[in-house]
């Protein structure tokens, strides 16, 4: 087979529109649960009248724990629409209580509390969960009506074929009503499930740089706009190749990334390009596509080529079904600020330097500190500086507290809010008091927490010039110290 004209190239992409679940450091487990997505389902609602009564009956699954429990109401005869009914829990005795509201059979309001513990993060503390929900929103309802036998008898059932999903405040163990997130980009655009039966993509803005050597391609970088047709999903990708091997690019959504809870799933784009062969790759999801350039020799060794706006299809690989309203729910990461400071709460420290002067009692502290998430150290973390500390050499009267005055501040949301320090030289003992605030699962209720760090700050290197002792631990290097006791 004759190699085709190198302005003819051949892009592989691979494109999963959903779902992919996004990185995670924690898998979605009760703990991450039940602070991301504290709610209910409710499914099988059924009320049947008869003359003097009405019996109710739902399943309430709880959604961080997912377990089912059946409830049952009685509402009699003369009861008014706005009184709330007590419904009773059927078989095993689960701490879930619940009242229900039935108003003039077009809808029924279900008030649910229920406590339960989850020990995944921490085995050796389970934490207690407290959750309410207040009748918002309501469950439509239809009613028919069967005479039989002489008695009317009336049943209602949910409108539509869905679960209604009640959402939760948690009463413990904070208070807090988690936010939900908007779902990926294009995932409620009309006739999206449809149209992704046969799914499609528009590259537009493509560029090629050549390495042209004497008519041979040796290699290059490609860039090029990718945008899901069904979805409006763009990308920006690209990537270099040697040779005429096929090369992998990396695609990055347009989209700004915000802050706050994360989306679960993501969409994602990969693609290949390959300069030269025509071999189709068997993908996941794929389309692909020639895509016309026009390349204009630039100089001796270089080449650069354009593309038009270029549209093909692909044919859709996966599809699975995904549980209810899951695309609107954070993502379970440990990254949260509340989350890693109730199951693991720990600050980060980084160069941390001592200053002294042979013959003073005080001299001068300097460290990094920023709250440990899941995430990685930011690298930029709040300084603590001061000067005036007694401690520092051996002659010295023992450690002192003193007030954190911070140099800079890194990220913000993982700065104490408050903190004192004190520094043991003899033992290289760190003890850190600090107050810090987290506001990333309901941003209307901050939750203020406080703790104590003690730390062994990792050897120290010493240099002395012009009478000053300068020691610091490795620049940039990071180590971590476990909060003993966090109160909230
Ligand atoms: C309900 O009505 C039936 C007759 O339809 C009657 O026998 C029964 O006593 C009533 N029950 C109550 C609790 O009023
Ligand atoms: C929830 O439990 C049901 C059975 O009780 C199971 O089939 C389902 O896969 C579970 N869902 C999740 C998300 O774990
Ligand atoms: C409904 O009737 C029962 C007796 O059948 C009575 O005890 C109750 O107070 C009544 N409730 C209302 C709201 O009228
Ligand atoms: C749920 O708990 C709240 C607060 O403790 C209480 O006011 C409410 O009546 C409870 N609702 C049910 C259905 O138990
Ligand atoms: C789904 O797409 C098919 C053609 O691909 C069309 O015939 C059908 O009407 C569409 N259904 C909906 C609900 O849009
Ligand atoms: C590479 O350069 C040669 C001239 O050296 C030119 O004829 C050829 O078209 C270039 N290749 C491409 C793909 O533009
Ligand atoms: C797609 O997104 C672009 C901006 O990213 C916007 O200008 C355009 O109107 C969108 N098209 C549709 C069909 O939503
Ligand atoms: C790819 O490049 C190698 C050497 O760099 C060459 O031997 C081979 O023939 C090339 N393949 C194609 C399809 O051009
Ligand atoms: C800090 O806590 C983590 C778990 O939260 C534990 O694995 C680790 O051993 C602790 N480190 C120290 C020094 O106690």
């Amino acid at each position: 087979m004759a190699p085709p004209p190198a302005s003819w190239a051949i892009l592989t992409f691979l494109l999963i529109s959903l779902p992919l679940i996004s990185g995670q450091q924690l898998a979605a487990a009760c703990t991450t649960n039940s602070f991301t997505i504290p709610s209910w389902l409710i499914e099988n609602f059924q009320a049947v009248s008869a003359t003097n009564a009405t019996a109710v009956s739902f399943v309430a699954n709880n959604r961080a724990t997912n377990t089912s429990t059946e409830l049952r109401c009685r509402i009699p005869g003369n009861a008014t629409a706005t009184t709330w009914q007590t419904c009773t829990v059927r078989g095993a005795a689960r701490p879930v209580s619940a009242s229900l509201q039935l108003a003039d059979k077009v809808a029924a309001r279900i008030q649910l509390n229920e406590t339960w513990t989850c020990n995944d993060l921490t085995p050796a503390r389970p934490l207690t969960f407290t959750a309410t929900a207040v009748g918002e929103p309501s469950l439509p309802i239809i009613c028919a009506t069967d005479a039989r036998s002489g008695t009317e008898i009336e049943t209602c059932i949910s409108a539509t074929d869905d679960p209604l999903m009640v959402k939760a405040s948690l009463s413990s163990p904070i208070q807090a009503t988690p936010g939900s997130v908007g779902g990926p980009l294009g995932h409620d655009t009309r006739g999206c499930s449809n149209s992704s039966r046969l799914p499609s993509w528009e590259v537009s803005a493509s560029q090629l740089n050549l390495r042209n050597i004497s008519g041979v391609i040796e290699g290059g970088t490609a860039f090029l706009q990718i945008r899901n047709k069904i979805m409006n999903y763009t990308a920006n990708c690209g990537g270099q190749f040697d040779g005429n091997r096929t090369a992998t690019l990396s695609c990055t959504a347009q989209t700004s990334v915000t802050k706050g809870p994360r989306e679960r799933y993501a969409i994602a784009t990969t693609g290949t390009f390959n300069p030269i062969t025509f071999a189709r790759y068997a993908m996941f999801g794929t389309g692909s596509a020639q895509i016309p350039f026009q390349c204009e020799v630039f100089s001796p060794a270089v080449t650069f080529c354009t593309g038009d706006p270029y549209s093909f299809s692909g044919r859709l690989v996966n599809l699975e079904p995904l549980p209810p309203y899951s695309l609107r729910d954070p993502s379970p990461v440990g990254e949260s600020c509340t989350i890693s400071s109730i199951v693991a709460p720990a600050f980060r420290f980084s160069d941390f330097e001592t200053v002294t002067t042979p013959g003073q009692s005080l001299g001068s502290i300097r460290f990094g500190i920023e709250l440990q998430t899941g995430g990685q150290f930011t690298g930029f973390p709040s300084t603590v500086s001061r000067g005036g500390i007694s401690g520092l050499s051996p002659t010295d009267i023992g450690p002192a507290w003193y007030p954190c005055t911070f140099e800079s501040i890194g990220e913000q949301s993982l700065t104490p809010t408050n903190c004192a320090f004190r520094y043991d030289a003899d033992t290289g003992v760190l003890g850190v008091n600090a107050d810090w605030r987290c506001n990333d699962l309901d941003a209307a209720k901050p939750v203020s927490f406080t703790g104590e760090v003690r730390t062994q700050v990792p050897s120290l290197m010493c240099t002395t010039t012009g009478g000053r002792t300068r020691c610091t631990t490795v620049p940039g290097q990071p180590w971590s110290g476990n909060v003993t006791e966090v109160f909230w």
